[in-house]
């Protein structure tokens, strides 16, 4: 008896394997001859440079030292590194040999020319849902490129992962096909932005939580990511920013890396704006659209909310020199003087709420870095700073890391939470700031 249940269970096993093989089995398709670039409309390939702009696919395909998409920038996953792929149209080390065909398998299905399966740290999850014609435009667009030649690592993973069936199982699982289809009920502007921000823009890869195999959990959409050792704050109901996004402002935020209602972009996001300043201004205005209506705030509302919310952040300023630089300045973790750092290291920029001359930064009540529940974003900032893109004129903060002490940071950090949002105390300030130090970054 036993023997037959065991031999019932074993062919069901190796049926239940044989179909997911034969499930996961991808064709080569057919390498396809080299097109001149005068082949492609130039209107379509400006299309397709938005789109790639909204992806920012230049981030994870830039080599170091060569030109964009290249490829082998190291992506970071708690599973290992993935080097992003050379997609440049060189027929022996790039996608010069790939056929629209190809390319459009490889963004909805995450396979590649050859019938591999590609690792879901390049978000298909989400460009799944992007459009034929949309993506022809982005073939278009990188097939007009230059062509470089440049090998890129191979994936450093650990058995079984380091077998590529590993991202069909994966893609079983979590991968859910089909062009996107947004509300219908909204206007043809939110839809837009719906559709952009959830193929091409992947927003939710870095505001929403994951689950034990780095897939995005659905039901917390948007409650807030993890990025490259940041925090990618929750969009939804449970932003920590005091000013309810608003169309304008997630448009300023998402265009100039500014908003007077929230302050300057800073960390991977800075890099998602930087190729957002490239994008079609009517799609990030749509992106803007919807960012905005995430949090649930009624749209009249949320403006004279936001309205509120800097009148309290500028009242909650930094007072007059000698004030406050005792009492509740001291940090009983780490006994020294937050306040006291505070008017040494930040005060000349940081006192007022832009109220005086021009240029000031914003209230730091309104920043989500100080309002968030995790202190890690604003530890970065301290840490490393702010700093315009390479070439480009911009807000400057210096970095901090050099110049105070593990120890004065913390003290700092809690100082300013305290002071300047008005929410709990952070009890883990030391250990997040180790975590960065030791480059622990998911
Ligand atoms: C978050 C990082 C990331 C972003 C953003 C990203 N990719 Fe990738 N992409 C990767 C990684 C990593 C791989 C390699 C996956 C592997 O080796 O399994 C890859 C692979 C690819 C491949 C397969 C290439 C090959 O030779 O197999 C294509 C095509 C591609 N990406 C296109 C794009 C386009 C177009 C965009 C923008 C719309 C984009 N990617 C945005 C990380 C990214
Ligand atoms: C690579 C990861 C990543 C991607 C992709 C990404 N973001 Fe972000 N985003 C972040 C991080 C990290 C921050 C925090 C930056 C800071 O504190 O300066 C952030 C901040 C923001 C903020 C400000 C939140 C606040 O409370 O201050 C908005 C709005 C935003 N992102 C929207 C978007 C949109 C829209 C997209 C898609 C087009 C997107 N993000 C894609 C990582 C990402
Ligand atoms: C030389 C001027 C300068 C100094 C000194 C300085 N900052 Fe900044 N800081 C800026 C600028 C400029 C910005 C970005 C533009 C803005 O917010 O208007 C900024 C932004 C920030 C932000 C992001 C949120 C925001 O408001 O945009 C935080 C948080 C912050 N600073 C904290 C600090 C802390 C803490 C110190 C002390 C260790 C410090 N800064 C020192 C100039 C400075």
């Amino acid at each position: 008896m036993l023997r037959r249940i065991l031999i019932v269970v074993l062919a069901i096993v190796v049926l239940a394997g044989g179909g997911f093989l034969a499930w996961a089995w991808h064709d080569e398709l057919p390498a396809e001859p080299r097109r001149d670039a005068s082949a492609y409309d130039p209107a379509v390939v400006a299309k397709g440079a938005s789109l790639a702009a909204i992806g920012s696919c230049a981030v994870c395909h830039l080599a170091k030292n060569s030109p964009s998409f290249a490829g082998g920038y190291p992506v970071e996953t708690p599973f290992g590194v993935i080097y992003g792929s050379n997609i440049t149209p060189d027929r022996d080390t790039g996608i010069g040999t790939w056929s629209p065909a190809a390319f459009r398998r490889a963004m909805h299905d995450g396979v590649d020319r050859e019938g591999h399966h590609l690792y879901p740290a390049f978000p298909y999850d989400h460009f799944t849902g992007a459009t034929d014609t949309d993506l022809d435009a982005v073939y278009a667009y990188l097939m007009t490129r230059e062509p470089v030649r440049h090998d890129v690592p191979a994936p450093q993973l650990t058995f079984p992962l380091n077998i590529r069936l590993a991202a069909a199982a994966w893609k079983l699982l979590f991968l859910r096909h089909g062009e996107f289809v947004p509300d219908k009920s909204q206007s043809p502007e939110w839809q837009r932005g719906a559709y952009l921000a959830e193929t091409f823009g992947h927003c939710s890869a870095c505001h929403s939580p994951r689950n034990a195999l780095g897939a995005e959990k659905r039901d917390e959409k948007y409650a807030g990511g993890i990025a490259e050792g940041w925090i990618g704050p929750a969009l939804n109901a449970a932003s920590p920013a005091p000013a309810p996004w608003t169309a304008e402002s997630a448009f300023n935020y998402l265009r100039r890396g500014f908003d007077r209602a929230h302050g300057h972009v800073a960390g991977p996001m800075q890099e998602v704006v930087e190729h957002l300043r490239q994008a079609n201004e009517g799609d990030v205005r749509a992106m803007a659209t919807y960012i905005a209506s995430l949090n649930g705030v009624a749209a009249p509302d949320a403006a004279a909310k936001a309205e509120q919310a800097v009148k309290n952040a500028t009242s909650r300023q930094w007072p007059i020199p000698g004030r406050e630089t005792t009492g509740s300045g001291g940090s009983s973790t780490t006994g020294l003087d937050g306040a006291a750092i505070f008017a040494g290291a930040c005060a000349t920029c940081h006192h007022d709420g832009g109220r005086l001359p021009i240029s000031r930064p914003v209230a730091l009540g309104l920043s989500s870095a100080v309002n968030g529940a995790d202190p890690r974003n604003l530890l970065q900032i301290v840490l490393g700073g702010i700093h315009p893109a390479p070439n480009e004129r911009g807000a400057i903060m210096p970095a901090f890391s050099g110049t105070l002490t593990d120890p004065q940071i913390v003290a700092l950090a809690d100082y300013v939470r305290e002071h300047f949002s008005g929410k709990p105390k952070w009890n883990d300030t030391g250990t997040a700031l180790e975590a960065i130090r030791r480059g622990k970054n998911s």
